[in-house]
């Protein structure tokens, strides 16, 4: 094995593109969220247009915000984080940039299908049948890569935020191939190949699981990397985060039951999937004390490192929601909670206050990094950011809690004679004030991103500034 400490030149084009593409995507996919927060509070906003009806650009959304930003953040980091534990460039030359305008082109199709209707109706997996099959291709091309660079590393160990890369690699990969198998009947359509219940428990053991290792073990490999990092510091405790592997990956594969309590699933599966919920706490909140005990002793980096507050707050709405969600696995609570907008405030507290916040992080670490500068071009503007963003975040959440605890309630109430105590519309117009304080905190969201992407560019600016000033000083040396 070559010295751990040799020069390596590192593939850092195809980082830089993927962590363009998660600002832009990022802008987009919340921008869309806006939109059909905005519908939800406005129903006119629909337009009678069918492209633009909240039914087609919901799935818009998630697909943009999960896959395209959520994706792009996830390809960015980890090979920007292999090739340097690793101490190797990306394996596979060319490999590494298909996946790059592969992706791209699965979330160009995405943009142009989904408001065409064009749809299998499988959350998460409403992408048709062709797509699917580019989606497998450049996700086994990214696996390539990934596990091509680990195996010619130069140095034994392998740290284990590639752990956590791997094993999101390897599940989405499997996830993805088992519940989209379908019989096509046209270019863009198809039937899935499982049918009543077994079709809804694969659905829901994908669409768990891609909770569980897109938006989750990715992003744990981003926290495993860069926390310590911006902090200086070592881990917490390495050998804690060996456990929260391993006990993490295990047991979240048997949680998908609890997104369809009180179905026709048989019941046994249901509590199955209700109690492997409540021992995934465990796990979860090991793997956030690590992150944030990582600062332990050196708190006061928190008070002038706006980068850092993204980072460990972020850190503490995964606390936050892995709390939540195995309450609400829970039968009797899932009883209140389910169709409800508990839910939705319970999956942006995961997906705005974790996963986009913890991106967020990561991308103001490499920006400056990629373009060899020693930080972004306003830390004052990453400040405002952070506060403008965790206000819309708390907001959001916050509101859909309240909102969604009244609907359950509401919903249920029943007099003495047995009849329901109130109307649907009355519950809806309950639900009204709430959506526009959704609709607020959406909106400061989307302008904190706004912000950044001035602040991004002006960083750009600065470095082709710098760049331009070392080559007339070369010249005038010369
Ligand atoms: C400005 C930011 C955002 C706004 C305004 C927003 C808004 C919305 C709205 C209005 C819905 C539909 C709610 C409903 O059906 O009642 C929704 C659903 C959803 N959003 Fe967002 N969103 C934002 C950011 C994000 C991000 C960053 C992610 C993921 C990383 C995300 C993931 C999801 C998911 C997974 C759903 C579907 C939830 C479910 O089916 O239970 N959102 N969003
Ligand atoms: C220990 C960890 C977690 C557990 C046990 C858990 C549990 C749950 C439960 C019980 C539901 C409601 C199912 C229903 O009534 O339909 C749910 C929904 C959801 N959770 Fe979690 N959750 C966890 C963490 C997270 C995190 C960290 C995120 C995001 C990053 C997240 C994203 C979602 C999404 C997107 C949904 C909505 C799925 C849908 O119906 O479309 N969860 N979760």
């Amino acid at each position: 094995m070559a010295h751990a400490t040799e020069k390596v030149a590192y593939n850092d084009r195809v980082v830089m593109q993927f962590a363009v593409a998660t600002l832009i995507w990022g802008i987009v996919g919340m921008a869309v969220g806006l939109l059909i927060a905005a519908q939800l509070a406005w129903p006119v906003l629909n337009f009678d247009i069918p492209w633009l009806t909240y039914s087609r650009l919901r799935p818009l959304h998630t697909n943009a915000v999960i896959f395209a930003f959520g994706g792009c953040a996830l390809f960015a980091t980890s090979y920007y984080c292999v090739q340097r534990t690793s101490h190797a460039k990306l394996f596979g030359g060319k490999l590494a940039e298909w996946t790059f305008w592969g992706w791209q082109l699965v979330i160009l199709l995405a943009a142009i299908t989904l408001p065409l209707g064009i749809t299998q109706g499988k959350e998460y997996a409403e992408l048709a049948w062709p797509i699917d099959i580019l989606i497998a291709v450049v996700w086994v091309s990214y696996g390539v890569v990934f596990f091509g660079t680990i195996a010619k590393r130069k140095v034994e160990h392998i740290y284990v935020a590639n752990w956590f890369f791997a094993a999101f690699i390897i599940t989405v990969a499997v996830l993805h191939i088992v519940n989209s198998l379908a019989l096509p009947t046209s270019l863009w359509h198809s039937y899935p190949v499982y049918s009543g219940a077994v079709d809804a428990m694969v659905q829901w053991w994908y669409g768990h699981n891609a909770v569980g290792f897109f938006l989750t073990a990715g992003f744990l490999g981003i926290m495993y990397y860069f926390v310590p990092k911006q902090a200086g510091l070592p881990i917490y405790s390495y050998r804690l985060s060996i456990v929260h592997f391993w006990s993490l990956i295990a047991i979240y594969m048997w949680a998908g039951p609890h997104h369809l309590q009180y179905t026709s699933l048989p019941d046994w599966a249901q509590s199955l999937g209700m109690v492997f919920s409540l021992i995934l706490l465990a796990p979860s909140w090991g793997g956030m004390i690590n992150g944030i005990m990582t600062l332990s002793g050196a708190w006061h980096k928190l008070r002038d490192d706006p980068i850092l507050k993204f980072l460990i707050v972020s850190l503490s709405f995964y606390g936050m929601s892995t709390f939540e969600g195995p309450m609400m696995s829970i039968k009797s609570v899932n009883a209140l909670s389910h169709y409800t907008d508990w839910t939705i405030g319970h999956v942006h507290s995961g997906a705005l206050g974790w996963v986009a916040m913890i991106s967020i992080g990561a991308l103001y670490m490499l920006y400056p990094r990629l373009l060899g500068l020693k930080g972004m071009y306003s830390t004052r503007a990453i400040e405002w950011h952070f506060w403008i963003m965790t206000i819309g975040v708390v907001l959001y959440a916050v509101s859909m809690w309240v909102s969604g605890i009244a609907q359950g309630l509401m919903w249920r109430a029943t007099n003495e004679d047995g009849t329901l105590t109130y109307t649907f519309i009355e519950a809806l117009k309950f639900t009204y004030p709430y959506y526009y304080i959704r609709f607020f905190g959406g909106f400061l969201v989307v302008c904190g991103m706004l912000l950044m992407a001035w602040n991004t560019w002006k960083t750009f600016a600065m470095a082709k500034g710098a760049t331009r000033q070392t080559t007339i000083l070369t010249e005038q040396v010369a």
